[in-house]
């Protein structure tokens, strides 16, 4: 009898270490059959206990039973540890912070885009779009540029090939949509530009600019004044000012540049306008004759502004961002905050 009570004792020890030591289910569920199963070793032992004298019979019964249910718990417990998808589940820290997730979201410079896109649409313009690489004639022949002028140099615009190069400026969508309609044409197209500038603090090899294009009869510098007022209080709130300055562009005449009141000061100076109050933005202007021929229009029927849009320097402006380079640079540890 005390002998097949320390049998017994052998047999649990032996499956307790089993089971514990079970490196994964298929390990475990072998164990499991090993000893509990139909054909295992307490289902033999159980068959054997009608030879043993009918006095040790039920204390070994009770034992065997007891045994059972034992390893029973013990099999579903590690069942569950093994099955559980906090693999650890003794040693896993609760009051460990989380990992955040971070949900993806608009470029800064795209949400520009598409506020700008916005307040021009609420004015009647239309969105028109070009290629990046375009042609010689579009960027500069049809817009009046002079064979020598400086912005036609390989310093400063990347060429593909000869007559084929990566567009400076989104001017040449004028010219693409001109070709493409008859007037009236009441257009913006925002879109990235490429010149050949050392990166720093406030330039960038590629850029953004918006375009905008308005040619009817009768359109006056008044009109352009208008728009771009209209433009800057949407954009920036009511209090901003807008000044205009003689310029020379060869595509307008006459032309000039614009820029807004400083929103960092409120046009009282600081480090970002260089104390001066004034923001530059880019340059207007009526849409020169020449250009209007270029395309077949008739320049003593119909007149028109355009006016081009440093779509990176509002960005800049309207999110506070001290460096162009933060742009095209796609560190989302900047991106996520936007
Ligand atoms: N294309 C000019 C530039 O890139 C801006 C401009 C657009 C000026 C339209 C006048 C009219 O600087």
């Amino acid at each position: 009898m005390s002998e097949i009570l320390a049998f017994l004792k052998t047999i649990e020890d032996e499956a307790k270490t089993a089971i514990e030591n079970a490196s994964d289910k298929a390990v475990l569920d072998s164990v499991i059959y090993s000893y509990l199963g139909r054909k295992g070793k307490l289902a033999e032992i159980s068959r054997g206990l009608g030879k043993l004298d009918p006095q040790s019979r039920p204390q070994v019964g009770a034992r065997l039973n007891e045994l059972k249910k034992r390893l029973t718990d013990l099999a579903e417990k590690k069942t569950g540890i093994l099955t559980s998808t906090l693999t650890s589940a003794d040693t896993f820290d609760y009051t460990l912070p989380g990992k955040r997730a971070f949900v993806g979201r608009r470029h800064p410079l795209m949400q520009t885009v598409d506020r700008i896109v916005n307040i021009f649409r609420g004015m009647g313009f239309s969105v028109a779009t070009g290629p990046d690489i375009d042609t010689e004639f579009n960027n500069f022949d049809a817009l009046n540029t002079p064979e020598d002028h400086p912005a036609r140099d390989l310093s400063d615009t990347f060429y593909i090939r000869k007559g084929i190069l990566l567009r400076p400026h989104t001017s040449t969508v004028q010219i693409r949509t001109m070709q493409a309609q008859k007037p009236p044409v009441r257009i913006i197209s925002p879109g990235r530009c490429y010149r050949s500038d050392t990166p720093d603090a406030s330039h960038s090899p590629v850029f953004y600019q918006c375009e905008g294009l308005f040619v009817d009869e009768h359109v006056t510098f008044g009109d352009l004044k208008g728009v771009i007022i209209q433009f800057a209080k949407d954009m920036f709130g009511p209090r901003i000012k807008v000044r205009f300055r003689p310029h020379f562009f060869p595509f307008t005449e006459p032309s000039a540049e614009y820029d807004f009141s400083c929103m960092i000061c409120g046009g009282n100076g600081c480090r970002v306008c260089k104390n001066s109050g004034w923001l530059e933005i880019s340059g207007a202007g009526m849409v020169d004759p020449e250009v209007f021929r270029a395309v077949g229009y008739d320049p003593d029927r119909v007149t028109g502004f355009a006016f081009g849009m440093g779509v990176d320097r509002i960005t800049m402006l309207r999110y506070r961002i001290g460096d162009i380079r933060l742009l095209y640079e796609n560190d989302v540890r900047f991106l996520r905050q936007f």
